[in-house]
Parts: C-alpha cells; sequence; structure tokens
C-alpha cells in the first residue's frame, strides 16, 4: 500500500497516519446486554475520516500515472477532504487546486492556507454542487495540468473504507459487531464498509443515517433527495435509514461532553444520536459507528452551546 514519489523520507510514513483508529467504548441507556462503540476518526493525518478515502484517491492514482509533479491534484470540497489532500500531498511534495464553497468556515480557509493548497471559491447559492461543476469545467479545459480526483464518482474512495475501516472494526470488536451506522456525505465511509462488514457476516445490519432537511448544519452530510446521490452510492446496501435533527445532534455534542469526555463535531454526535437509537432498541448486540471528526473546526457551534 505505500507510496513513493519524491525522495524525502517522509513519503514513506504518510501510510502509517491513515487508518487503525481506537474504537471508543460508550454508555447508552439500553439493555446491558447492548455494547456501542465510535472510531476516533479524527486521529489520522489532516484529522477526519476523510484520510482514509484522499490517501487511497491519491496512491492510487500515482501508481495509474495520473498523478505526477507536473499535474496538480483538482477537486471540490467542503472541508475534510480538502484538508486530507492538503496534509497528504504536502508531504509528498504534489500539488493541489481545490474547489470550495465562498461559505466555508474561516478555520477551514485558514487550514487550507496553512497546508499550501490553492483554493478558488465558488457560489455559496450553489453549495458543493456548484464547486463540482466549477472543478469538473477546469480539468476538462486543461486536461495535461489537471488531475480530477472528483471524490464523489471515484471508486477509491469507498475501496478505502472496503479495506480499512471494516476489517479495523471487524477485529475490534472480535467479529461481534451487529449493526453498524454511519452518515452519508459522499458515501464512501457507508459503502465501502457497510459492503465489506456484509460479507464477512451478511446477519450485520447497515443503518444509513441522512439530515432530516435540505436545509441543516450537519457539515459533511447530504441531504440525497435534494442533494441528489453522489454515482458511487448504491441505494440498496443500507436496510434502514434514520433522519437525525441537527438539534439532536447539538443535544449529543453536549452530552458526549459530559458524559464520554470527548468534544464532538456535528456529524460525529449526529453519528451517536442514531447509533443510541438503534442500541435503545435492541435487547443485545454490538452497535459501531464514526466518530468522523472533532469539535476543532466547529468553534462557532461550540462556543454557543456551552
Ligand atoms: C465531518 C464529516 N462527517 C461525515 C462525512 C461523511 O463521510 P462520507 O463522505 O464518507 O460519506 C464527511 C465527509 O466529508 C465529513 O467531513
Amino acid at each position: 500500500m505505500s507510496v513513493s514519489v519524491t525522495p524525502t523520507p517522509f513519503s514513506t510514513s504518510v501510510e502509517s497516519f491513515i487508518g487503525n483508529t481506537p474504537l471508543l467504548p460508550l454508555s447508552h441507556a439500553g439493555a446491558n446486554q447492548v455494547k456501542i462503540a465510535a472510531k476516533l476518526e479524527w486521529q489520522q493525518l489532516g484529522g477526519s475520516v476523510k484520510a482514509r478515502a484522499a490517501y487511497r484517491i491519491i496512491r492510487d492514482a500515482i501508481n495509474r500515472g495520473e498523478l505526477r509533479q507536473d499535474r496538480r491534484l483538482l477537486d471540490a470540497t467542503s472541508g475534510n477532504t480538502g484538508i486530507a489532500y492538503a496534509a497528504i500531498l504536502s508531504r509528498l511534495g504534489l500539488p493541489l487546486t481545490l474547489f470550495v464553497p465562498e461559505n466555508a468556515s474561516e478555520e477551514r480557509k485558514t487550514l487550507f492556507k496553512a497546508l499550501g493548497a490553492e483554493v478558488r471559491y465558488t457560489s455559496r447559492y450553489e453549495s458543493t454542487e456548484g464547486a463540482q461543476e466549477a472543478a469538473r469545467e477546469l480539468a476538462e479545459m486543461h486536461p495535461e495540468s489537471y488531475f480530477y480526483a472528483d471524490q464523489y464518482s471515484n471508486p477509491s474512495n469507498w475501496k478505502a473504507h472496503y479495506e480499512s475501516t471494516a476489517d479495523e472494526i471487524w477485529k475490534q470488536t472480535d467479529g461481534q459487531i451487529t449493526h453498524f451506522v454511519a452518515g452519508l456525505g459522499t458515501t464512501g465511509t457507508f459503502i465501502g464498509t457497510g459492503r465489506r462488514l456484509k460479507e464477512l457476516n451478511p446477519d450485520i445490519k447497515l443503518i444509513a443515517l441522512q439530515p432530516d432537511s435540505a436545509l441543516h448544519g450537519l457539515e459533511g452530510w447530504k441531504h440525497l433527495e435534494s442533494a441528489g446521490s453522489p454515482s458511487i452510492y448504491d441505494h440498496r446496501l443500507a436496510d434502514r435509514f434514520i433522519d437525525i435533527s441537527t438539534e439532536n445532534a447539538y443535544a449529543a455534542i453536549r452530552e458526549a461532553a459530559r458524559n464520554e469526555g470527548v468534544l464532538l463535531s456535528p456529524s460525529s454526535a449526529a453519528n451517536l444520536s442514531g447509533a443510541q437509537r438503534i442500541a435503545s432498541e435492541i435487547d443485545q448486540g454490538f452497535v459501531v459507528t464514526m466518530f468522523p471528526d472533532d469539535y476543532s473546526k466547529y468553534g462557532s457551534v461550540i462556543n454557543n452551546l456551552f
């Protein structure tokens, strides 16, 4: 799985900071025979779950000869994927161009700049779809200068989770996992992890979470009915869908800070809320979810909650 594109000693060390995240046991109000736990995904290069997809996208493109010193990686992102690309590519010495909706938080803008990414801002009214369109146009105009990574359509995204996240969960639960619960953004986490878990044990239930409305504060999630499904998404995989409100996620941020000692991002807290709901409905089982990132990029949300 290793990548080496530059002679720096750092290039070989990227992989050791991707994946292999701890599984944190959590408390819940359900039956004694029910366990619930979450993967601490912020403990990776770039500080989020997207390290897995970004690394695999970059590695596969380098191996195919599509990403080289003379070709910039180009993608649309509103946050974590861009930060993960920037962190990994700065270690590999390769250039990056991101298209980002202009209403991205100041924390994110500062991180992109600090990590050396070239950023082009697109209209806030067109969301990440507008950023995708602009990135696609630039790649079509200058195919020799850019590798358009297209995280929403790139199979390396879900394969990253198929080959790492699912096997980690399987080992960390000694094969005892009964339910996997995760929110949908690009859908790479849910599709890749879910596909592999079903192969390991077809009885494992896959629960997909979505924001309860098109206008929501669950950064990283998509409301698929209004935003449209990414092409890597497979609507047949989920056994069940649950809608989570932003208010529930905010309440779960408070609760996790007091009861578990972790400061969560809105989407991590929304995953916790979904996992707790499943735990409350069963008599025995092992519910696993993801904590994609922590509070640190969401200062304004956190400051208003406490
Ligand atoms: C904070 C956060 N949560 C959840 C997700 C969803 O993950 P995925 O894109 O794998 O569906 C993302 C994706 O960018 C994210 O940044």
